[in-house]
């Protein structure tokens, strides 16, 4: 079974492990998310050089069993051999034996077969359950799917959010006819002044209020509504608190409108934005 099934909602961890002073909080961050049911952990080699996958090692002690972790691998790392080593580092930072789904971060100079390979590897010897990648367009997708275990890809995390809907055009479609449920990264903007862009548009703090909720909780609801996981990474108590609650939202018709109106989908393929 795919082990993004019945996650519609993550938690990110972006800039978490960077600063020692800030652990104590985002480990709280993180165990507060799985008691409240948010137990897909999403994280990477990359963020704070190891430090994140640390934190969530020390937020996941003792309850392994209760969550799901995605890393990923630096595109640099991605080669048969090299990946085996990353993986081991990953899984020690961790503090577990098997990492349930392994990314490709984004795509490098190593050949896609090579990755592949690396991965089917590390699946054979128990230490990943799945495999996917990360901003891959759809021509990108489409490569990786012809190639030998490109058809186990198990998901394509991008970027996505009401602000960036590019995928919609082609990609998303694609995605849904093959199977690969898609994670959509910075569901609430990473960047600060983006994300207050994004959360005074009047449309969007009608759609709020109509609900009792917040801007950040409806940008969410959109995103599960449009069947994908979306994993924002959120330090403040009251901020997880808040995401966790957002899966009850249900949107209607006329919100759907209204924030189609808003933020127009896109009408014309466009290449993938990431970060
Ligand atoms: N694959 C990739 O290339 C890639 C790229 C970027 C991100 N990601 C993953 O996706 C995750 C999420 O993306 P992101 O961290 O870039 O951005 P994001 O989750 O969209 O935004 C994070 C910011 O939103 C705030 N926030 C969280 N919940 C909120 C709420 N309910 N109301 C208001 N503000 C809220 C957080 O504040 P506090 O922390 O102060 O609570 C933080 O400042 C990352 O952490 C990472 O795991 C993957």
């Amino acid at each position: 079974m795919n082990p993004l099934a019945g996650h519609r909602l993550g938690q990110g961890t972006w800039y978490m492990g960077e600063d020692p002073a800030h652990a104590q909080a985002e480990i709280g961050a993180l165990q507060l998310g799985i008691d409240l049911g948010i137990t897909l952990i999403d994280t990477a080699e990359m963020y704070g050089d190891g430090g994140a996958e640390r934190i969530v090692g020390a937020a996941i002690a003792g309850r392994r069993d209760a969550v799901t972790i995605v890393s990923k691998v630096y595109p640099h790392n991605a080669g048969r051999d090299d990946v085996q080593r990353a993986c081991e580092r990953s899984l020690s930072r961790l503090g577990i034996d098997c990492i349930d789904l392994y990314l490709l971060h984004w795509r490098g100079n190593v050949p896609l077969a090579e990755t592949l390979d690396g991965f089917a590897a590390l699946q054979r010897a128990g230490k990943i359950r799945a495999f996917g990648v990360s901003n891959f367009d759809t021509a990108d997708l489409q490569e990786a799917r012809r190639l030998a275990g490109g058809e186990a890809i198990a998901t394509n995390q991008v970027m996505y959010n009401l602000r960036r809907r590019g995928i919609e055009f082609d990609l998303l479609p694609w995605c849904r006819a093959h199977d690969v449920p898609v994670m959509a990264y910075s569901p609430l903007e990473s960047d600060r002044r983006e994300q207050r862009r994004m959360l005074a548009e009047p449309a969007l703090v009608a759609v709020a209020e109509r609900h009792g909720a917040t801007p950040a909780q409806i940008a969410l609801a959109w995103l599960f509504a449009q069947g994908v996981t979306a994993i924002p990474k959120a330090v403040q108590p009251a901020h997880v608190r808040a995401n966790r609650a957002a899966l009850d939202i249900r949107l209607t018709q006329e919100d759907l409108m209204a924030l189609d109106a808003a933020f127009s989908p896109p009408r014309r393929a466009v290449p993938l934005e990431m970060l």
